[in-house]
């Protein structure tokens, strides 16, 4: 026979797993019926990234009817590209737009996207990237709880400092340059005889200014964009490095949307990467001017000049003999 209290605990207990399913459900962010994602992105607001990840939450807002909605946080409000990694692949924040430089510490093999001096231009990079090598190492996020979207393009990398002109490797010697957390860029500036620090893409400003550092390295559009060029005036054009750029997505978020918004979202993605791409050019050549106009010093390294400093590098393939087949392959990318 079944008693009451025997009744009560059963309707307690499927009260507890109809509430537990309907948490999971909510997990996403809706509200009224639609999906909220979250975007981390850490440049300022006219920055060509954060143009295309508004055109990327534009366009998925219309060809999913208005059901999903990604709100864009720039200038590193939701935290620095190395936390906001981690929120992504948490699940705290649902989307990012990052330098594939701070991933290599979750994902070693990443690093041989990035490695100094390995792509002949922008569009190598790209055949690379939009190739079966590039796909693939979108989809390995997955043993990260994340998916790789889109490639964005982030220039090439270029030495800047607030000391002197550089145009040997021994000009640079013990000079203080900001690096981003990555072993390789840290063992590249070790070799050329200076010192790395990694700090944060927002600190760099302030340490500079103050003369914690001597200098940093990175693109035309962040040299200007964050005001380094008016603490660090000399500029060196050896275009050492190209960091691609990668959308990334929390796996759990993506794997909750229906197969077609699933869809959506990668060609919203693939489209805003394009515009990025356009956008990133002019704002190659805007940066530059913006640069000369407020009195920067440009050197430009002759090809043998940049000979020295790519001889430095060679250490860092050594290390990465493990990924002879994959640097192989990209070399061979036509
Ligand atoms: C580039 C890149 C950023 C990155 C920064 C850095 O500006 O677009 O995502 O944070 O380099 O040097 O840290």
């Amino acid at each position: 026979t079944f008693k009451l209290s025997n009744i009560l605990i059963i309707l307690f207990v499927f009260c507890i797993l109809l509430n537990g399913c309907a948490f999971q459900k909510k997990d996403i962010n809706t509200h009224e019926g639609q999906v909220i994602l979250r975007l981390a992105e850490n440049h300022v607001k006219d920055y060509p990234t954060v143009r295309a990840d508004r055109l990327f939450a534009n366009l998925v807002y219309e060809r999913t009817e208005e059901n999903i909605k990604i709100i864009v946080y720039p200038e590193g409000k939701l935290g620095d590209e190395e936390s906001v990694i981690e929120q992504v692949k948490f699940g705290v924040i649902d989307m990012a737009r990052v330098s594939i430089a701070p991933l290599v510490t979750i994902d070693e093999s990443f690093g041989v996207l990035a490695l100094p001096y390995l792509y002949r231009d922008k569009d190598h990079m790209f055949k690379v990237l939009e190739g079966p090598l590039g796909d693939d190492f979108r989809h390995s996020l997955i043993s990260n709880q994340m998916y790789g979207l889109a490639w964005y393009d982030a220039g090439a990398r270029n030495f800047y400092n607030s000391i002197k002109e550089i145009r040997v490797p021994d000009d640079m010697k013990y000079l203080r340059i900001r690096v981003q957390e990555m072993d390789l860029m840290k063992d590249f500036v070790r070799n050329i005889g200076a010192t790395p620090v990694p700090l944060v893409f927002s600190e760099v400003f302030g340490a500079i200014q103050t003369g914690i550092i001597d200098g940093a390295e990175n693109n035309w559009p962040s040299y200007v964009s964050t005001s380094h060029n008016m603490v660090a005036k000399y500029i060196t054009i050896g275009e050492h490095i190209r960091i691609p750029e990668l959308v990334i997505i929390n796996k759990i978020t993506y794997d909750r949307l229906t197969e077609e918004q699933q869809q959506i979202i990668e060609e919203c993605a693939k489209e805003a990467a394009l515009y990025q791409r356009e956008e990133m050019v002019k704002e190659e050549e805007k940066a530059r001017e913006i640069a000369i106009e407020n009195g920067s010093i440009i050197t430009v390294l002759t090809a043998e000049e940049r000979e020295q400093f790519k001889s430095r590098a060679l250490p860092i393939y050594e290390s990465f003999k493990s990924h002879e087949d994959i640097i192989e392959q990209i070399t061979n990318t036509e």
